[in-house]
């Protein structure tokens, strides 16, 4: 049977309730099946293109710029591949494809094109990629605006202060660095800090989340784009050209593909980027500052981070403890915070009460100090003329989670070698500490751990305590 009779026995309505744009031809090129959605993107009607040969729709296509006349030449499916055109209106279109061809048996008998309208999502991008060049710019030429700075990060506990002492160091030299730490534990703070120190301060500092933008979107934001590369396509540098002589921070790298990371490796190692589309190569003087939020080791693992692009940029590796590996600091924190929120809403709050200082230092700090500021600015806002922050000015579901004695603490796997050790750890931990608690009464102790008395004195024994 020919491919147009079997669609004609198909309900070919339902083609018409999807939003992707379909169009199907058959061996010879010839429109057979042509739906709304395609029939808006492109602006012309099911009847004006039925029976008639692509070449005849298109007169300016070539196997080379139709994705359909391709398939039907090489019978080989292409995914996902952007076209930009103006359509039968003179309205620029940029549309995402994929085209299969249809075979009976072996014999290929046409090829179906299904396309997503990405005009409006790409406009958007584009603008936004406008409005953020525009904002890089004025900060750049503002005085006074608050950068962060080493003197800035609070914290005096034994793994912090090591950390911040190597990103001192980073700061006295131009090699690339790796910064891993969890949610809301300081990587941007630590990357202002290494710029504003170093001898590229007076030089831009540029942010960009990598996990924020669309892939296709990043590669062009990043190393800019060239006239001509796609219709509509403007020159525009790319951030690497913009934070030349300065710093470009690169947050979240894991979430690039791994092509792209190859791409950041080529600049890395030759000092260079070509535009999108473009066919110079820009030198390029940049100092990059990346950050995962998962170890590498296990991303490497993984295969969410390239090996090379991580020895690259691992030149200087700094792992920001988690809030919970540097509770010595949380008074120290709360202090800072609630003076902070003091001065902007003019209160005059002195403390938290012990009991939520003990709740705090207990509590397992999924998001870090952005999780801990956030705590006491919701206080201080439920605070009135009073100056201790107690339980009842946090929303019940807080203080209810908070004051839970049995907090389970995300462990971090690096801290990981070998499963029961880690867990016997813990275990002598929570026994030394409550028979201190109860003066060395085995018996009370066995009674508050809910184990018999036998049981925790074998394992005092074997744990020597
Ligand atoms: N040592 C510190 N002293 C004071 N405030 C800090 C400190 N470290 C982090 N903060 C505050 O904690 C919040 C989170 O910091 P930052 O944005 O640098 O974290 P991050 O690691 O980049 O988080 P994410 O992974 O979510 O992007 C910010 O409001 C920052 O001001
Ligand atoms: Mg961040």
């Amino acid at each position: 049977m020919r491919l147009e009779e079997v669609l004609s026995l198909a309900n070919v309505e339902i083609f018409n309730t999807i939003t992707e744009g379909i169009h199907i031809v058959d061996a010879s090129g010839k429109s057979i099946l042509y739906n709304k959605a395609i029939s808006e993107i492109e602006g012309l009607s099911e009847k004006q293109v039925l029976g008639k040969h692509l070449l005849d729709l298109f007169p300016d296509w070539t196997k080379e710029n139709s994705t359909l006349l391709t398939v039907l030449s090489t019978g080989k499916a292409i995914a996902n591949r952007e076209q930009n055109y103006l359509n039968f209106k003179g309205k620029k279109i940029r549309t995402l494809n994929t085209t299969l061809p249809i075979y009976d048996e072996s014999r290929l008998v046409g090829a179906v094109e299904i396309s997503k309208n990405i005009t409006t999502v790409n406009d958007m991008s584009e603008q936004i990629i406008d409005l953020q060049q525009k904002l890089i710019k004025p900060v750049k030429r503002e005085t006074g605006i608050k950068h962060y700075q080493f003197d800035q990060l609070i914290g005096k506990s034994e793994p912090y202060l090591e950390a911040i002492k190597l990103a001192k160091r980073a700061s006295k030299s131009s090699s690339s660095v790796l910064i891993y730490g969890d949610t809301g534990t300081g990587k941007e703070l630590f990357s202002q800090s290494i710029h504003y120190a170093s001898e590229r301060a007076e030089r831009p500092f540029i942010a960009q989340n990598c996990a924020a933008i669309p892939e296709s979107l990043l590669e062009g934001l990043l190393f800019g784009t060239s006239k001509g590369s796609f219709t509509g396509a403007l020159d525009r540098p790319g951030l690497f050209e913009q934070s030349e002589g300065g710093t470009l921070f690169l947050d979240e790298i894991n979430s690039m593909s791994m092509s792209l990371q190859a791409k950041i490796l080529r600049v890395l190692q030759e000092n260079y980027v070509r535009r999108v589309g473009g066919n110079k190569d820009i030198p390029v003087d940049v100092r990059i500052i990346a950050t995962t939020n998962e170890s590498p080791d296990i991303l490497i693992k993984k295969g969410a981070f390239r090996k090379d692009l991580y020895y690259r940029l691992n030149v200087i590796n700094i792992k920001i403890p988690s809030l919970n590996e540097r509770s010595d600091d949380i008074p120290l924190l709360v202090d800072y915070f609630i003076r902070a929120y003091n001065q902007q809403m003019g209160k005059d709050v002195w403390m938290v009460s012990d009991e939520i200082l003990e709740a705090f230092k207990r509590y397992n700090w999924a998001g870090n100090i952005r999780e801990l500021k956030n705590f006491i600015e919701s206080a201080m806002n439920m605070i009135s003329d009073e100056h201790v922050i107690g339980k009842e000015h946090l929303p019940s579901h807080v203080s209810e989670v908070l004051l839970r004695k049995d907090q389970y603490i995300k462990p971090d796997p690096v801290n990981i070698e070998d499963l029961n050790a880690y867990l016997g750890n813990i275990e002598r931990e929570v026994i030394e500490h409550t028979l201190s608690f109860y003066h060395n009464n085995i018996s009370q102790a066995a009674k508050h751990l809910k184990i018999s008395r036998q049981n925790l004195q074998y394992k005092i024994k074997n744990y020597k305590l």
